[in-house]
């Protein structure tokens, strides 16, 4: 069965406007998916509406829509209430770097209620949604820094261990409904992200470009609960964590962020 027959017709995409989540609407309509953009910056979402429809010839809405902002998800659900939504991909967030005693207390709240509070809310609307109407996925975009403590964005990587626990826990309880939910846990992968998080040194090379991580993320919806893209991150996310002792990960992990916090 193609994506479009088992998740669509439509699908919601939040933090359209920018790197993963604009490669996700690309690739779903690419599939045949209609696609509601969702994001702050409106002129970025109504762009690649437009490419998006001249290309692949599918149904495209925009919201431009702060999902921080009170009765956001309300806003949300009605707009998108006349249609048959098969897909919501969960995926707008934020990180932060730097010494975690230097963060402002107001930003680490922001990025806890947008990583956490929305990122659970929305996902919850739908899998409601979904479990009403006997099929549908979810994709959570989790992260890498979810398996482990990150020193240096020791709020954001705790953001995304709540991400991933709560992607992995929804999916159990909801196998058999016919409801598939997905944890996507990609490492650096080349988007706005890093400009966002405050990086100042150079990332480690490493890094993944959207295309691929989208794309099996794609793959592995349906098919697995967690997905941790590209060979070098399986290898971390999967091995690393069994040879080691934690607290000589952290210390590891924390010696590459910092050169790149710039702490
Ligand atoms: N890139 C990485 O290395 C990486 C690795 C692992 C996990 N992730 C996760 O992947 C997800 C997407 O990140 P990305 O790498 O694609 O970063 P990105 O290029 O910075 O994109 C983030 C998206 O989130 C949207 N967003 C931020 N705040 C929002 C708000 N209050 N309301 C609505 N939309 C909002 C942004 O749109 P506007 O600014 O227009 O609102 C943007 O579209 C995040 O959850 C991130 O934690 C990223």
């Amino acid at each position: 069965m193609g994506i479009r027959e088992q998740y669509g017709p439509w699908a919601v995409v939040t933090g359209a406007s920018a790197g993963l989540g604009e490669q996700f609407a690309r690739q779903l309509a690419a599939g045949g998916l209609n696609v509601v953009l969702v994001a702050r910056r409106g002129e970025r979402l109504e762009a690649l509406a437009k490419e998006i429809v001249n290309h692949d010839h599918v149904e495209v809405k925009v919201l431009a829509i702060d999902l921080c902002a009170p009765g956001a998800m309300e806003v949300l659900h009605e707009r998108i209430s006349g249609l048959d939504v098969g897909l919501f991909v969960d995926n707008a967030g934020f990180g932060y770097m730097g010494a975690m005693l230097d963060q402002d207390p107001e930003r680490i709240g922001r990025m806890i209620h947008l990583n956490c509070t929305v990122t659970l809310m929305a996902a919850l609307r739908f899998a409601r949604r979904f479990k009403e109407r006997g099929r549908g996925g979810i994709i959570v975009s989790a992260s890498l820094a979810g398996f482990q403590a990150t020193p240096y964005m020791a709020a954001y990587g705790a953001t995304k261990g709540f991400d991933l626990l709560f992607a992995e826990g929804l999916a159990e309880e909801l196998r058999g409904t016919g409801v598939d939910v997905l944890a996507l846990c990609p490492g650096s992968t080349h988007t706005e992200f890093g400009e966002v998080a405050g990086s100042k040194g150079p990332s480690s090379g490493l890094g993944m470009k959207p295309g691929p991580v989208v794309a099996e993320a794609l793959r592995a919806l349906g098919r697995k609960d967690v997905v941790i893209t590209g060979w070098a991150n399986k290898l971390v996310g999967h091995w690393v964590g069994r040879l080691f002792p934690r607290s000589f990960i952290t210390r590891m992990s924390g010696k590459a962020i910092r050169r790149i916090a710039g702490s």
